[in-house]
């Protein structure tokens, strides 16, 4: 078969020496990123102090146009982060709990570090509502529309399930929580790069994620998208200099917010994490998500055939249309078969109630995917007694 984005697999040194099907959890790093460190040290080096204002102070806006393009969103709507719970952070601290209208809404399919942080908001007058999964792979669609009421402040939710990789459809939430007032924050950790998103058609409020995992950008840098409309008039209270019009000015008092994106920045820039995210965004961007998504459907439906072959458990739906890019596979001993595929050089991780995951990229062969399941294979015969 001609798979024409394997010519991207030299790129990515990694893959030479593994088998690496771990990009839900962290993407592999571009070779770029070498020269990209090398760049920043040249900068700090030579450039000293004047690096602020001849290219680092700027580096934000220009990442955050980079993953704003992946989205379809309008330059100068993203600003960037250290993590998406610091993401939803700056969103709850733009937001009144002490009303009427102070419910949060979500499922406990949701990445536990943003159930922490809004279960934490309570001692801000946050009521948090969280709809129970019936089967542990997808969220009851009607049960959270219908927890989303009149008193709905909040609803934050992942796009796609970081433990069973289900795609929940975006769309019906985000109609229901505008009819009855309330926002949206999707959380697209584990969408975007590898299912397309267009936050203008969806008329989503915010959205967050990082991208170190399918943008293949490594740690230290989170996006936040928020409404063009909405931008220019909520004000975070976890802000500071770099939000403010004139932060040259060192003025006292309180801050006059700047427009976006740094008017959703607070302190000293991550610069470091925003020079190396760099040429992996540029790689997605010139392949463009449409073609990843295609390629990982008929990717993820080869490895849940494979698995079903083998008798192991898949926990991520059937329908391609419903989910990531990751398939989450169970079989005996689990935990263990990982850890021995891990010392094979297959990288893969395991999560409790999911099983192994495994996530095939753009980069990835259908050779590599036999490559694993072979494995796995031979670890259980190993492991069984004769
Ligand atoms: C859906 C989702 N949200 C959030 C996170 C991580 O949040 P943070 O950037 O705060 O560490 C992950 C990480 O795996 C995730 O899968």
């Amino acid at each position: 078969m001609n798979d024409e984005l394997l010519r991207y697999r030299a790129e990515f040194p990694i893959l030479e020496r593994t088998t690496y099907l771990i990009s839900n959890s962290l993407g592999a790093m571009p070779r770029g990123v070498y020269d990209a460190m090398k760049g920043y040290a040249d900068t700090w080096g030579n450039r000293g102090v004047r690096a602020w204002e001849e290219r680092w102070w700027m580096l934000a806006a220009e990442v955050g146009d980079q993953i704003s393009a992946l989205m379809n969103a309008p330059k100068g709507t993203v600003s960037t982060h250290q993590n998406v719970t610091t993401c939803q952070a700056v969103i709850a601290s733009c937001l009144d709990f002490s009303g009427k209208r102070n419910k949060v809404v979500y499922c406990d399919m949701n990445f536990p570090s943003v159930m922490y942080f809004w279960e934490a908001q309570r001692a801000q007058g946050a009521r948090v509502l969280m709809v129970n999964t019936d089967d542990g792979i997808t969220v009851p669609l009607d049960r959270l529309l219908d927890a989303i009421d009149e008193q709905t402040l909040l609803v934050p939710v992942s796009h796609v399930i970081f433990r069973s990789s289900y795609l929940q459809d975006a769309k019906a939430i985000i109609e229901k929580a505008h009819k009855v007032g309330a926002y949206v924050l999707l959380d697209t950790f584990q969408s975007l790069g590898t299912v397309p998103i267009d936050v203008q058609a969806l008329n989503v409020d915010f959205t967050c994620g990082g991208v170190l995992k399918w943008l293949c950008g490594g740690p230290g840098v989170a996006y936040l998208y928020v409404r063009p409309d909405l931008g220019n008039t909520l004000e975070p209270r976890l802000t500071g200099w770099t939000a403010h019009q004139n932060p040259f000015a060192f003025e006292t008092g309180p801050i006059r917010y700047t427009d976006p994106p740094y008017r959703f920045m607070n302190g000293t820039l991550h610069i470091p994490a925003l020079e190396a995210c760099r040429p992996g965004l540029k790689i997605i961007n010139e392949i463009g998500v449409e073609r990843i998504r295609q390629k990982s459907m008929r990717q993820t439906t080869y490895l849940m055939d494979l698995a079903d072959r083998k008798g192991w458990r898949v926990n991520t739906p059937r329908d391609p249309q419903k989910r990531g890019g990751t398939v989450s596979i169970d079989m005996p001993d689990s935990q263990e078969v990982c850890r021995e595929l891990l010392k094979r050089e297959i990288l893969v991780d395991w999560r409790p109630k999911a099983g192994v995951r495994m996530a095939p990229h753009f980069y990835n062969t259908d050779e590599e995917i036999d490559t694993a399941v072979a494995a796995i294979d031979a670890i259980l015969h190993e492991r069984t007694p004769a």
